[in-house]
């Protein structure tokens, strides 16, 4: 048997990058703008023209990303943001940073995204609160888009403001319109691990209005006024370091044949698993950058299947195992009406499986292999 397989494979792309990412950190090691340096800027010129966002701010991280924006936006005690269960903690952390109130929404079973029906729910439930509704953040998860065509209107008539969490979908389209540039305002992260990564912490917001991109402009080093020894806001330190900044303009330029790669290996997974479990499918108009590969396996035993895989050198992920609504920081916010009970199913039937661009055939094939396997002995168990 060939050894364990990774889950994700920096290794196979920093192999191809090697000289080209080495070369421009070493130029920033020499040239000594280590905070702010040409990079940046260079950086956000570039991530404004690959989205089409008229303004790209990077900052440290996709969490302050988020916070940023919501800090622009002024958010307060006594707001509701609406916000999915079914996501990472970030999403809703940025809320409560304001000491406001996240109000948990239920997701749909085919896409892991916001469910819009129950977004309807939740403001009623906000409003029954005497919360005041003021804004969504809706997330894409695993790398697709939400029902944006059916979130807009929702946020139109509810006068919400609508901020993507695209910490996972950057580089991603929904109906021709580019991740980056849809609602008020997108967060991105550059996590290693996501599909464009730098080698550390990073991030980014993208939005087309003016006057939050200067606001963010100052927040994002401590609130910063024209004369930078006059704070005119009470920022943060949020600036992504130039170094990462010169790493990413190294990955940028592979970064569509990356997302293409991805797209070729999701669809091979498909086809292979689709008679076996429930795959996830990308409904017609989208594109996914594939953050994660994500099965549904009904009524089964996740942790006999995962030790299955793992003894076949095969990692695997659950993404994620408790939803925002179930975890102790969180459990006392309220949620769309009576429950999630979407959110609560899912997150005992997801297994996501090793997904990175330089996945090969061969590979790919082991792990569908494996899988099958496992379902096919689960089977057996369950019928003894
Ligand atoms: C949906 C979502 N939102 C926000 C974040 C936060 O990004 P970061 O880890 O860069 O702070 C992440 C990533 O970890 C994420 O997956």
């Amino acid at each position: 048997m060939a050894g364990d397989i990774p889950f994700i494979d920096l290794g196979a792309q920093r192999r191809r990058l090697r000289q080209g990412v080495e070369d421009a950190i070493l130029q920033v090691v020499n040239h000594g703008a280590y905070v702010m340096g040409p990079e940046v800027a260079a950086l956000e010129a570039e991530l404004s023209a690959f989205c089409g966002a008229k303004h790209a701010l990077s900052c440290a991280n996709g969490t302050d990303a988020l916070g940023l924006i919501l800090m622009a936006k002024g958010v307060k005690p006594g707001d509701a943001i609406l916000c999915p269960s079914f996501t990472f903690a970030a999403t809703a952390e940025v809320v409560a940073w304001m000491g406001a109130t996240p109000v948990f929404v239920d997701i749909l079973e085919g896409t892991f995204n916001l469910d819009p029906a129950s977004l309807d729910t939740a403001i009623a439930t906000a409003r029954r609160l005497r919360l005041n509704p003021v804004g969504l953040i809706s997330v894409d998860l695993f790398g697709q888009p939400a029902d944006y065509d059916a979130i807009e209107p929702i946020c139109a008539r509810e006068g919400l403001w609508l901020l993507s969490d695209a910490a996972q979908s950057f580089g991603a389209t929904y109906k021709g319109r580019k991740v980056g540039t849809i609602g008020m305002a997108t967060a991105t992260s550059f996590f290693p691990a996501k599909p464009l990564g730098c080698y550390g912490d990073g991030g980014a917001v993208f939005t087309d209005d003016d006057e939050l991109a200067d606001v963010m402009r100052s927040l994002r080093v401590h609130g910063q006024g024209t004369d930078k020894y006059d704070n005119v806001r009470i920022g943060i330190n949020g600036r992504l370091d130039t170094m990462q900044a010169a790493v990413l303009l190294e990955k940028l330029k592979i970064f569509p044949d990356e997302i293409a790669a991805r797209d070729r290996i999701a669809k091979r997974y498909n086809e292979l698993l689709r008679p076996m479990a429930i795959v996830p499918e990308v409904p017609p108009g989208l594109t996914s950058v594939w953050a994660q590969y994500t099965l549904r396996i009904r009524a089964f035993d996740r942790d006999a299947f995962q030790s299955d895989l793992k003894a076949a050198g095969i990692p695997t992920a659950v993404y994620y195992p408790k939803p925002l609504h179930r975890q102790t920081a969180y459990r006392t916010y309220p949620m769309a009406g009576n429950g999630l009970p979407v959110s609560d199913r899912l997150a005992d039937e997801v297994i996501s499986l090793p997904m990175h661009p330089y996945l090969t055939d061969e590979v790919q094939d082991r792990v569908v292999r494996a899988v099958r396997d496992a379902l096919v002995r689960q089977r057996r168990v369950a019928a003894e």
